[in-house]
């Protein structure tokens, strides 16, 4: 398959991209910068705020990867993920491409008690408005009924490690493992994500990966 990731050579967009890489598709990886991503994917330099460059990028694509999130220098608000979001999708959408799957964030998730996450008196602050900022282009998702997206919230934790290949998929709450604790592995999120752009079985919804 053809595949534009943007923010591929993030954290999170490196690990997809050579996840995809490693399955033969024929990836594109886009960032603002330019930074090349991993090997074998071609890189180029492009801002998903820019819908025109977005419809360029994405013409031909069987799928849309969005990878993408705010500078963790503190130079840009975590909100424009929002906007940056809503440009992606017009851009996605003019270039006819109908498949597009989000990195999403944890905030979201619903704990046991039914409340998000991210209201959880315990939640970090440092990082509330991100998590905000995630929820929020989660309601421009849900809002979107012409293209066939999938947000993928990870774990409240996504860290490097192994690639085991065991996770489980769960859809709006947040899941923990036996000792209460919810995790996974980059290279793990990376397998769940691209299992979705191979055989998708969440269209139009959002689903969380974790142990
Ligand atoms: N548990 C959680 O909820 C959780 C945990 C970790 C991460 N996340 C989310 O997952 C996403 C990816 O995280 P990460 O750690 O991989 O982020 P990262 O390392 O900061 O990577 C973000 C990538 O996106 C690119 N980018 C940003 N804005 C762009 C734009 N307008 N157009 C094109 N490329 C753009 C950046 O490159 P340039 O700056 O060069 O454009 C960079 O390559 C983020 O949204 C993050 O908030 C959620």
């Amino acid at each position: 398959m053809r595949i534009v990731v943007f923010g591929a050579a993030g954290s999170i967009g490196t690990a997809i991209t050579a996840e995809l890489i490693h399955r033969g598709h024929d990836v594109t990886g886009v960032t603002r910068s330019g930074r090349a991503s991993v090997a074998g994917a071609h890189t180029t330099t492009g801002d998903a705020a820019d819908p025109q460059a977005v419809a360029l990028l994405a013409s031909g694509a069987d799928a849309v990867v969005s990878a993408i999130g705010p500078r963790h220098d503190g130079s840009e608000d975590p909100l424009i993920l929002a906007t940056t979001t809503r440009s992606l999708i017009d851009g996605v959408r003019a270039a006819g491409v109908t498949r597009l799957v989000a990195v999403g964030g944890a905030g979201s998730l619903l704990d046991a008690t039914g409340a998000q996450h991210v209201d959880n008196p315990h939640f970090p602050e440092a990082v509330k408005p991100i998590a905000l900022a995630h929820a929020a282009t989660l309601d421009i998702y849900r809002d979107t009924h012409d293209l066939k997206w999938t947000y993928i919230s990870p774990a409240a934790s996504i860290e490097p490690g192994e690639r085991t290949g065991q996770f489980r998929i769960g859809g709006d709450t947040l899941l923990t493992d036996k000792r209460g604790v919810s995790r996974i592995t980059i290279p793990d999120y990376a397998i769940g994500l691209v299992d979705q752009i191979e055989k998708p079985t969440a269209i139009r919804t959002r689903i969380t990966l974790a142990y």
